[in-house]
This record gives structure tokens, sequence and C-alpha cells, in this order.
């Protein structure tokens, strides 16, 4: 079995550092306290909340978990959020239909079986609109939970910029209304497109301005992945370096998702009592960057020139480059300064690059080293 996963959730035996991360969330959840945590695509927020959630006990806190990708509206999110707050709350088919009855007897709950067995609930909001009425008793149940408990309970919301593609405004409203006076709950909202999160949360004519303390979520530094990669290559019997493991960390800048990926090629691509050096490992990089080359292409030619010249100054660049400086514009060929910024709103808008302090990343961070390899020769 290869001992580097890249993709799903990575729980225990899988998961690497982020010591000070958990720490952090858990203070925020002890205290029943708000908070936005946001990190590129497959930074590790989905793997890191859960942990944390993982790691309370459960004598004092009852956690729910909401994954608002599958939402696309009032409806939808009210119906997640009332069936993982009655899942958390409960297990057996007949207290599972009370704490339902008791929290949403608006939605009319009632449970089934699913095919394994287990006990699951359901509301009577399928495909119809939900009434703010509705929507204020979803929102009030978390509160309620922790009363009657005598718990606290922790809400997370991930994926949380879903609900800027929902119908309108009413639930970005209500859930500001509603949660603002809750003493014993606390609230996570985790996502993936800075750009939309900040301007729910750090525009002043939004309703959830300033009502959450920012988290943002960085790669894994080097010196922890150190002995994460050496250990799985030593438990099977492989050698790599600390050197390589340092070249690899530098290609994939410490990104969990590439850097899991990249070792998965090298472990696999290495023999028992084999060893790794600089030449395997650019062997690794090579399959990969050929395995993707074909949707790499698509990508490039479906850009425009300034994009492709923006990409290649920022893939190109060691350091966080300066793209709106004369230096840049005229090493990359982009003319001027308004150049840059519509090619840079056009690929942050899809997703190609992200903002990050005073410069852009290319988010694929393999995808910058095809470009680097294109401009190479
Ligand atoms: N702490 C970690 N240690 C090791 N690998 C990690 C860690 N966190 C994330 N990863 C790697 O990154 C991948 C993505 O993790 P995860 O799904 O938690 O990220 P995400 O930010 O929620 O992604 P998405 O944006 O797709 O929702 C994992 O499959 C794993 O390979
Ligand atoms: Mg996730």
């Amino acid at each position: 079995m290869n001992p580097f996963s890249y993709g799903g959730i990575v729980g225990n035996g899988a998961f690497c550092n982020r010591t000070k991360e958990l720490a952090d969330l858990a203070e925020t959840m002890r205290s029943a306290g708000r908070c936005i945590v946001y990190a590129e695509r497959r930074m590790g927020k989905t793997s890191l909340i859960l942990r944390a959630l993982g790691k309370l006990p459960k004598k004092q806190f009852v956690t729910v978990y909401v994954d608002l990708w599958p939402t696309d509206g009032s409806a939808a999110f009210s119906e997640a959020t009332a069936k993982a707050i009655s899942t958390a709350a409960e297990s057996t088919s007949k207290r599972l239909l009370e704490i339902g009855k008791s929290l949403f007897g608006r939605l009319r709950p009632s449970v089934s079986l699913d095919n394994p067995g287990q006990p699951k609930i359901d509301f009577g909001i399928d495909g119809r609109a939900v009434s703010k009425t509705e929507l204020v008793e979803v929102l009030a149940a978390p509160q309620e939970l922790a009363e009657k408990t005598g718990k606290t309970v922790v809400m997370v919301f991930d994926e949380f910029q879903q609900i800027l593609d929902y119908e309108d405004d009413l639930t970005e409203r209500q859930i500001r209304s509603s949660i603002q006076h809750q003493k014993n709950v606390a609230y996570v909202f985790l996502g993936s497109r800075k750009h939309l999160l900040q301007s729910m949360f750090l525009d002043e004519s939004r309703p959830l301005y300033r009502s959450a303390m920012h988290y943002p979520i960085g790669p894994i530094e080097t010196k922890h992945w150190r002995s994460f990669i050496s250990k799985r290559f030593q438990d099977a019997d492989k050698q790599i370096d600390r050197q390589v493991i340092d070249l690899l960390c530098d290609q994939t800048g410490g990104h969990p998702f590439y850097t899991q990926h990249l070792c998965h090629v090298l472990w696999s691509m290495t023999d028992v009592g084999g060893e790794v050096d600089e030449s395997v490992l650019q062997l690794a990089i090579e399959e990969l960057l050929r395995r993707e080359s074909h949707a790499y292409v698509n990508l490039w030619e479906s850009l425009t020139k300034n994009e492709q010249r923006f990409l290649r100054g920022l893939a190109q660049s060691e350091e966080s480059p300066k793209p709106f400086s004369s230096d840049f514009t005229r090493q990359f060929g982009l003319r001027s300064a308004s150049n840059v910024q519509r090619a840079a709103e056009s690929l942050e808008s899809s997703d190609i690059i992200e903002r990050e302090e005073s410069s852009f990343v290319i988010v694929d961070r393999f995808l910058r080293l095809w470009i680097r390899q294109l401009f190479s020769s």
C-alpha cells in the first residue's frame, strides 16, 4: 500500500503537523467563537477541521459538520444543516425523530432506514423553497441544542462561499442576525475562494461584515514534511535524503495535496531497498507532468497572450514577484500595468491564480512546473 494519499480526507496516521492550527481552532471552539478559515483548494481545510472536531471531548461538545458544496439555495441549506444537527445529536431511530421534531417541527422530519440499516432523517423540504420562519428555526437550533445538552455546540460550514450562489441573500442575512446573540455555539466557516469569502466578511455593505475572525491556512513547512516523508520511505525499506525532500518541497511549495501526490509517484517508482536521489525526483516530476500535459495544453491554448505572459512571469519568478512593477511587465512582454490587471482578474476569476499578499500564486503547483518546463529550453 502506497503510504502517500492525495485527494481524500486524511486522518490518523496520514496527517502531517498543523499543530499550531489545531491549537488555534480548538481555542476558538472552546470559547464559542466565530472564525473564517480560508485556504486555496486542497490545502487541507476539511482534513484539518475534522481532526480539530475529533479531538474535542464528547462530554463537553456536540460537533456539527455541514458540507455546503452540494447546496444550491436556502432550502438545500436548511435541509443539510437540519440533517447534520440532528445526526450529530442522536443516532437511534426513535431519538433521531424526537430531536428532529423538537428542533425542526416546521420542517416535517421523518426517519427511515438506509441501505446498511442505519437510521436517517429527512425533511419535507425537498425541492421547495423555505420560508424565513423555517430558516430562522434551523438557525436557532444550535443554541437550543446547546441548552438542552448543557454542552458547547460547534458548527462548521464547509465550502461556505457556496451561499453566494443561492437565489438571494436571505441565508447570508439570516445567519448574521441568528448567530450574533448565541452564546454556547462556536461557528467555523471554511472556504477556498478567498476573494469571495473576503468580500463577504470584509465588505462593509455585506451582512456578515466583521462577524468572524480570519484564519488563513497556508502550506506545510518543509521542516514538518521531512520526518513525515522520510519515515514513510523508511518503513518500506526505501531511502530518501533530506536534500531530496527539501528539493521536493521547493517544487510543490509545501502544498499538501501536491506534496503527497508527488511523494506517491516517487514512492511507487522506488524499489524496496532502493534510494531516491535527485534524478529519480526529476523522473517522477516528468512522469506527473506527462500525465497532466493534455489538460495543461488545452488550458494554455484557451488563454490570451497576455494571460500566458503573466503566468509565465509567475511561474519563472523564484520569490513572490511584483507583477505590477515595470521590471515584471518589461521582462515578460506585458507592456503595461493595465494589461497585467486584466490578465490577473480573468485568471483569478477562473481560479487559475490566487491572490497572496501583494502578489499571486498559480494554484495548481504542477501547472507552474509545466510552464517552467515549457520555457526552459
Ligand atoms: N495535514 C496534512 N497532512 C498530510 N497531507 C495533507 C494534510 N492536509 C491535507 N493533505 C493532503 O491534501 C489533500 C486535500 O486535503 P483536504 O481535502 O483536507 O483539503 P481541502 O482544502 O478541504 O480541499 P478542497 O478544497 O478540495 O475541499 C489530502 O488528500 C492530502 O493528500
Ligand atoms: Mg474540503
